[in-house]
Formats: C-alpha cells, structure tokens, sequence
C-alpha cells in the first residue's frame, strides 16, 4: 500500500456524503429498482447479463430480514417480467445470519421458490471466513429443495480447496473470487501470488468435476491464465462457464472478454444502503480508493 492509498483509507469515514457519492456513482446502480434495471437493460444491449445485488448486510433485527426477502422478490418479479437477462446476488447476513441461522434458511427457501416459479438462478454471495461454514451449509441445504442456488468460494482460504472438492462432487454452480474481507494469514493465503495459483486451481477442479463455474475476476493474470484452462479442457466447458466482473471496473478488460465471444456478467449493486457499502469497500480496498481519487484529481 502506497502512502497516498493509506491516506485515503484513513480519509474515507470522514469523507463527505456528496464526495463518496461521486466516488460511487460509477459502481452503484443507483437507489432504486428502476435505476437498476436501467444499467442492466444497457448491459443486455452490449451482450452482458446482469446479476442485481440489493445493498445491504449484517441486519440488526429480523423484521428487517423479511423486508429483504419482500424486496429481492420484487427484484425477480420485475427483472422476469422486463425480460431482462439477469439474476440475483444476495447476502445471507442481510437475510438474517447473524441473528438466526434457521430464520435466515427460511428466508433463503422463500426467495428461491418465488425464483423458482421464473426459472431464476440465485447466488449466495460468501461474506467474513466468520459466516463461511454457516453459508455452505445453507446453501447445501437450500440446494436439496431448490437447485437453482449457487454459492461463492474465496480463493484467499486456505479452506477453499477442500470446499471445492466437496461442491464439484455434488455438482454445485460456484463463482471463484480472490476474497474481499481482511482474514488472517493462519487461514487465508496474504501473498497474490499464492492467491491466483489457488484461485486458478479452484476454476480447474470445479471446471473438471463438471461444476458451472463463474469466473469473478478483473486481474488480467487470471483471465489469461482462465482462457489457457478453458482451451486445455476443450469443448466440455461450452454452457459451464462464464466471467464476471463489478460494475464500472475495468471496462476495456470486460469489452475485451465478451468481444472473444465468452459470456460474461456484470455484478450490479443499487440500493438505499449505497453510503455503508461504498465506504467499507473503499476502505477495505484502499489501492482502489487510492486509484479512484487519483483519477478523480486528474492525476492518472
Ligand atoms: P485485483 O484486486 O488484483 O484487481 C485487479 C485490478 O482490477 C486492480 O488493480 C484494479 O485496477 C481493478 N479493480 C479490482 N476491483 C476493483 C474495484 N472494486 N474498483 C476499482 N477497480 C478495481 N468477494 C467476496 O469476498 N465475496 C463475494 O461474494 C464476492 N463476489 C464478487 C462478485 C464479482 C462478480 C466480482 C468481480 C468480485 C466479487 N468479489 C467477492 C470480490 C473479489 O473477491 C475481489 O476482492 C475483487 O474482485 C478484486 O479482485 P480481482 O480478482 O479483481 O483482482
């Protein structure tokens, strides 16, 4: 981390609304449905799918766990009947996690049928290694009734081989990501090198056990390293992969990406709850904070 990314880590909780706004108008969808649904039509048009991610996470009580259900429903209701392509990302500690793990099963259980019913696809996305065991084991039992679930592994863990092998043996649709959240070294990989070699791994386990796979990455190492695998394993892959990228990140390496012919998807947040994600992603991430005001100060 560079002296100008450490100060703006520090930078970013004191930051004014209207500031951090500017900052996240580029990777939020906006505050409402309609404004979403307006990224992902634009998306369509440019031959990308979307997946919808309504803000929000680590909910303080449960009735504002069942208000998440009622508004991701409304997500699939109307991204089914706009006859956009597209599916739903969601958090489990916005469906309740953290309060109850089965009130948070149910939630999940009920989103999934009313997915169901439209023939639509719903990805657990993975949160803290706190959350990880909970997460899978929600997954595998949603997945029982309801198969149009998928989770997300995180490269970083050093669990994750292990998880991966479980889930290709049961055929599980998995999206590989490096892992956003600060862990510790004793569970979780720190050097990007060992990173990528885990992550390219992971994509090769689930791409051989038979598994779709999403491929969710903008570090052009891995995309390369992601197109070798795909020709090595050869035509089996075809209708079992795809990339996925962040909103607003690295367009050029996306456009390339879908101008090879491979599908790709855009991850789009959008929500009332913009300033809290935005501000734990800047500082979670402080090169890219450092990055995005550099740009934003003409300096880059
Ligand atoms: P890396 O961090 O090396 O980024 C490569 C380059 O891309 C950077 O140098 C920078 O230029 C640019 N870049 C990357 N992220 C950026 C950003 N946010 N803003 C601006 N520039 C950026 N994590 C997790 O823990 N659980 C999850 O469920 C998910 N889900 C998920 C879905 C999708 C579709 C994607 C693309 C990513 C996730 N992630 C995630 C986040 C993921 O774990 C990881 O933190 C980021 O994708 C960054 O890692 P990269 O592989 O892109 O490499």
């Amino acid at each position: 981390m560079n002296a100008l990314d450490r100060a703006v880590a520090g930078l970013v909780p004191r930051l004014p609304r209207p500031v951090v706004g500017l900052v996240a108008k580029r990777y939020i969808a906006g505050e409402t449905l309609d404004s979403a649904l307006a990224t992902a039509r634009s998306l369509n048009a440019a031959n990308m799918s979307v997946t919808m991610d309504v803000l929000g996470e680590n909910i303080r009580h449960l009735d504002e766990a069942a208000r998440t259900v009622q508004l991701y429903q409304e997500v699939v209701e109307r991204i089914h009947s706009s006859g956009v392509v597209g599916n739903v990302s969601v958090k489990l500690t916005h469906f309740g996690l953290k309060l109850s793990r089965d009130r948070c099963a149910e939630n999940l259980r009920t989103l999934a049928a009313t997915a169901e019913r439209v023939g639509m696809f719903i990805r657990i996305d993975m949160e803290d290694s706190s959350t990880t065991s909970d997460t899978l084991g929600i997954f595998g039992d949603v997945r029982e009734v309801h198969p149009n679930v998928g989770v997300v592994i995180q490269a970083y863990l050093r669990r994750s081989e292990s998880d991966v092998r479980e889930l290709a043996r049961t055929g599980a649709r998995v999206r590989v990501c490096k892992g956003i959240y600060r862990e510790p070294i004793d569970i979780a990989f720190h050097d990007p090198e060992e990173i990528r070699r885990s992550f390219l791994q992971l994509v090769e386990i689930l791409l051989e056990g038979g598994s779709h796979v999403a491929i969710a990455t903008h570090d052009e190492k891995l995309v390369e390293g992601a197109y070798r695998l795909l020709d090595r394993i050869g035509p089996s892959v075809q209708g079992r992969y795809e990339f996925q990228m962040l909103l607003g990140v690295r367009e050029a390496l996306r456009d390339e990406i879908v101008a090879k012919g491979h599908p790709l998807r855009v991850y789009v947040p959008f929500g009332e709850q913009w300033y809290a994600y935005s501000v734990r992603r800047l500082r979670e991430n402080p090169a890219i904070a450092g990055h995005v005001f550099r740009a934003l100060l003409g300096l880059k």
